[in-house]
């Protein structure tokens, strides 16, 4: 049975620093009709639920720990018996949200995991915060950047735990190198593709964001 991505938005919060924001985010589901695994379990344990449909959930990937890209993480897992996997750097983000509640899973940079027959590589690409990945599915032509990359360019690096020079050299060598047919499955807002957002690099560098 051949994998499929589904998609759902939900809304929330996004707090750092002292600040709360408003923000709609992207819940990618990545399986077949039988298991799949969620990236980003966002604000609303229940619609990543109705999403899933009964599907067994293999995993719950975090792309990194802002508090608005796992809030519902442990209440999903408590649910399914999913585990959460995310990158140890980004282990202090997480505290913030989750103290008593530790992942379950490192991530690490060349992982490959696989899902309903289809591998999905994490690529370790920091800067929008230190343990942010981001995961390349070829056989979906997709990859999934959470922060990192969006459509119009790089995740925000105006908060603590966020580096602008790093996720420039994380976008460059990481990202813009897949094939320019890559679909970009970004954590909020729409989607683009390698090939639409390479040429824009060098203005990025330029303005400083
Ligand atoms: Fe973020």
């Amino acid at each position: 049975m051949a994998a499929r991505i589904d998609h759902l938005v939900t809304s929330g919060t996004f707090s750092l620093d002292g600040g709360t924001w408003d923000v709609d985010n992207n819940v990618w589901i990545v399986g077949d009709d039988d298991e799949a695994l969620v990236i980003d379990a966002a604000h609303d344990a229940d619609a990543i639920l109705e999403a899933l449909g009964g599907r067994t959930l293999r995993a719950i990937i975090c792309t990194h720990a802002h508090n608005d890209h796992i809030d519902a993480a442990p209440a999903l897992a408590a649910r399914t018996g999913a585990l959460i996997h995310l990158h140890p750097d980004d282990l202090p983000l997480w505290r913030q949200t989750h103290p008593g509640t530790p992942p379950d899973r490192e991530l690490a940079d060349g992982q490959v995991l696989t899902i309903a027959g289809e591998d999905l590589t994490v690529l370790h690409t920091p800067g929008h915060a230190p343990g942010a990945v981001s995961l390349y599915a070829p056989g979906l032509g997709a990859v999934f950047t959470g922060d990192t990359l969006f459509q119009g360019g790089p995740g925000a690096t105006g908060r603590s735990f966020s580096h602008f020079p790093t996720i420039i050299d994380s976008i460059r060598d990481r990202l813009l190198t897949l094939p320019a047919t890559t679909v970009v499955r970004t954590g909020h807002g729409d989607t683009t593709t390698i090939g639409d957002e390479a040429p824009h690099l060098e203005e990025w560098i330029k303005r400083g964001h």
